[in-house]
């Protein structure tokens, strides 16, 4: 065989997006999850009933409105110093004096407090992290809950430069996971729970073009949203990898279900009355909020994180809106894209290649973003 037919054959051709049937099987479990979820998590209580949680500590993301408001106050009802870390400080301050007045009949006092972060600025979640490090405390949750699907919006990008969807949930939220390692060092046995969601079964990461701005693809917000949470679980699956056992860091992802909150807030209004007019399937952020609960306080998830991680499991754990386990989409599999999507987030986030390492030797390291704060 000549040398130019042979490397001709050597060239993998590169994945421009989901093939046919991993895109029919995504969407299969997208619609079997909207239309079966209420079965599925037919054996669970609503509430979910939560141990008393008084040695945890939890950062939760997003949790002015939604799934995320529900699980700080369920967190914060158990006993759990929840820190609520949001852009929206005041709506903060006045739920926290909400549930506090609620509790005032059976005597309990929450140890609630807020931190503001925007997530659409990366300077910001540096100025968070430091401002939580600096405390030199433990952290035993950190819960990446915030997110956007701004659906039928047109293409928007960040200061920073990145497109929206990509950076509020998946780029925001792995700097801070990054930055927070000491803390959860700390705090192990701890864990980063990902509120991710079923949909990512329907995404696809070009590494090249995480910004989708090549004309490769068509930018829809239905993109930017799947390629996000997809990016999220790879991401997530080689940091679980990067870190030992011994650092007792575990990293899950959750799918909540569909549920009903803010996040249909852009969705047209034709598609916001369907959401009313079918609550038998859908949702309460309450039920929404079980699997992150689940993911947050279970003490057989570190046991299931572990196994996957002694057989060398591609991906990291997945919990289903039903609390059960799962497994991620058949492109979160894909090892070569998952430590491609690993390399370029460093890159984006502003973090060395050997951050992880550097981090869990304890030392210092520099993050491009945050430099010129005051
Ligand atoms: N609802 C569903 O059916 C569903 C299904 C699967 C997955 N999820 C995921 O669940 C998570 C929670 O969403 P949700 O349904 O509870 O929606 P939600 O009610 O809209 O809550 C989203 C939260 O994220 C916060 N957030 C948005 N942009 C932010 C930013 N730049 N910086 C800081 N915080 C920001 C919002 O705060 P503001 O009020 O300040 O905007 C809000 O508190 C998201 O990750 C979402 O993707 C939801």
């Amino acid at each position: 065989m000549s040398s130019s037919s042979s490397s001709t054959s050597n060239v993998i051709k590169e994945k421009q997006r989901l093939g046919w049937i991993e895109w029919f099987r995504g969407w299969f479990y997208v619609v079997y999850e909207m239309l079966f979820q209420r079965i599925m998590a037919s054996h669970l209580q609503n509430p979910l009933p939560l141990p008393p949680l008084n040695d945890l500590t939890c950062i939760i993301t997003g949790c002015t409105s939604g799934i995320g408001l529900e699980t700080a106050r369920q967190l914060a009802e158990s006993g759990a110093h929840v820190v609520m870390a949001v852009r929206k400080t005041k709506a903060a301050h006045e739920l926290i004096q909400k549930w506090q007045n609620e509790q005032s009949g059976m005597g309990l006092l929450l140890n609630v407090e807020v931190m503001e972060v925007d997530l659409l600025s990366l300077n910001s979640v540096v100025k968070f992290a430091e401002a939580w490090n600096a405390r030199l405390g433990p952290l035993h949750v950190l819960i990446n809950n915030a997110g956007i699907f701004s659906l039928g919006e047109p293409q928007r990008f960040s200061k920073d430069g990145y497109e929206e969807h990509m950076q509020v949930n998946h780029l925001a939220p792995a700097l801070l996971s990054m930055l927070l390692i000491p803390s959860l060092i700390r705090g192990s046995p701890s864990r980063i729970v990902n509120v991710n969601s079923v949909m990512h079964y329907v995404g696809f990461v070009d590494t090249e073009d995480m910004n989708v701005v090549s004309g490769k693809r068509k930018f829809t917000s239905l993109v930017g949203y799947t390629s996000s949470k997809l990016a999220q679980v790879m991401f997530s699956s080689i940091l679980q990898k990067r870190l030992p056992a011994e650092a007792g860091i575990n990293v899950v992802c959750v799918s909540p279900g569909i549920v009903h909150t803010n996040v249909a807030r852009d969705l047209p209004k034709i598609v916001q009355a369907g959401y009313n007019l079918i609550p038998y399937f859908i949702f309460s952020p309450q039920e929404g909020s079980r699997s992150t609960l689940f993911a947050a306080t279970d003490p057989q998830v570190p046991e299931y994180c572990a196994m996957l991680k002694a057989d060398e499991w591609p991906v990291c754990s997945f919990i289903s809106n039903d609390c059960r386990p799962t497994n991620a989409s058949e492109e979160a599999h894909n090892l070569a894209t998952s430590n491609k999507v690993w390399e370029k987030t460093l890159n984006l986030i502003g973090l060395p290649a050997d951050a992880a390492e550097k981090l869990l030797e304890g030392e210092e390291i520099q993050c491009r973003y945050g430099q010129s704060l005051e």
